[in-house]
């Protein structure tokens, strides 16, 4: 699925980019080059960040009640 129509970018390229160490909007949109143009792309991949925090809290979470 397409995060970025303008520039092509897919919603697995974002998450891979969040996976390599991008933790913040302006990270990814240097990485990708998404949002440069009409940037109704930028919920989206706020929520993608949000989401990516959420699961490794979660992670975290998981680890410290030895679950
Ligand atoms: S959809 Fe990303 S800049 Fe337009």
């Amino acid at each position: 699925m397409y995060v970025c129509l303008c520039k092509g970018v897919t919603e697995s390229q974002v998450n891979e980019a969040i996976s390599q160490g991008c933790c913040n909007k302006s990270m990814i949109q240097d990485k990708l080059g998404l949002g440069s143009v009409c940037g109704s792309c930028i919920p989206e991949t706020q929520i993608l960040l949000d989401q990516s925090r959420y699961a490794q809290l979660e992670i975290d979470e998981s680890i410290l009640l030895g679950i």
